[in-house]
């Protein structure tokens, strides 16, 4: 029943929707305004926020709410959404099956997507698919729209994809995780742990670095992502996502709960 010519529907289809896209994103860029970059935020939300067991919809739609209520101040944003407990448990399962680790990223990155779909679902102003390539993102901002991604690349992270977006974009990067900020060792194990409130690029990546060679201790950025921030020095906050009234503030620029990663002097 599937032979050759169904398959040949099915790229001209592809053809036309992409070619239609493109006269769309060419319309787009003549005729919108230019937004300014600091007013633009990159928002990595971790997968544990989104979904434990089943997605979290009222932290969702109260998500949505925030970002309305932003954006009629003017404030732009960009989701990239974690793949959190799926991810961990699938990829598990698959690992057990035998995946090596390419394919067990590529069920990750699967695992993140399916959280993104069910946040555009919620989230008003959404564009309403999963984005895949990160150059997309300008264009759909600036049509007055929310561009949501998950995972891209096997071998990374969200955070990575996220740090990526906001180089590109110019714009503020916030983690937003189930942890209110950059700790000096793992708060869990160590309660006298010092939360820093601003932290250099140096020390975050020396702190990640130190982290992610001992397995256990939760890391909060991943070293890719460090790399990418110290390099383009882009204006970092790392946050607890749960708490969007802190959010809030933390996009105002008043006070806040969290960490500000930026070009401090800091002694080791
Ligand atoms: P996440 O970025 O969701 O990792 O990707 P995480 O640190 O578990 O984040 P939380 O828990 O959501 O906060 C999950 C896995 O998916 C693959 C990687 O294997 C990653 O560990 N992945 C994700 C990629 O390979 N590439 C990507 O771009 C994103």
């Amino acid at each position: 029943m599937f032979d050759e010519s169904f398959f040949e529907m099915y790229n001209q289809d592809n053809d036309e929707e992409e070619s239609s896209a493109a006269t769309t994103t060419s319309q787009i860029e003549r005729t919108v305004e230019s937004i300014d970059s600091s007013k633009i935020f990159v928002l990595s939300i971790g997968g544990s926020i989104i979904a434990n067991d089943k997605p979290n919809s009222t932290y969702i739609a109260k998500l949505s709410e925030t970002l309305t209520k932003l954006e009629q101040e003017g404030y732009r944003f960009v989701l990239v959404i974690g793949g959190g407990a799926i991810a961990r448990n699938y990829m598990a399962s698959a690992k057990s099956l035998g995946a090596n680790n390419f394919e067990q990223d590529q069920i990750g990155i699967f695992s993140s997507r399916l959280n993104a779909m069910v946040v555009i679902r919620g989230v008003v102003n959404s564009y309403p698919s999963v984005l895949k390539k990160i150059e997309e993102s300008k264009t759909i901002l600036q049509n007055g729209k929310i561009p949501v991604f998950g995972g891209i690349l096997p071998g990374a992270t969200t955070d990575f994809v996220g740090a990526l977006i906001a180089e590109y974009l110019q714009a503020t990067f916030i983690n937003m995780s189930n942890v209110d900020g950059v700790y000096s060792s793992d708060p869990t194990d160590n309660p006298r742990a010092k939360l820093f409130t601003e932290i250099s690029y140096e020390k975050l990546l020396s702190l990640m670095k130190l982290h992610s060679s001992s397995p256990g201790p939760h890391v909060i950025m991943d070293v890719p992502a460090c790399l990418v921030i110290k390099r383009s020095k882009i204006p970092t906050l790392v946050i607890d996502g749960n708490d969007l009234e802190n959010f809030e503030n933390a996009v105002h620029g008043t006070d806040f709960k969290g960490t500000i990663v930026g070009s401090f002097e800091q002694e080791d």
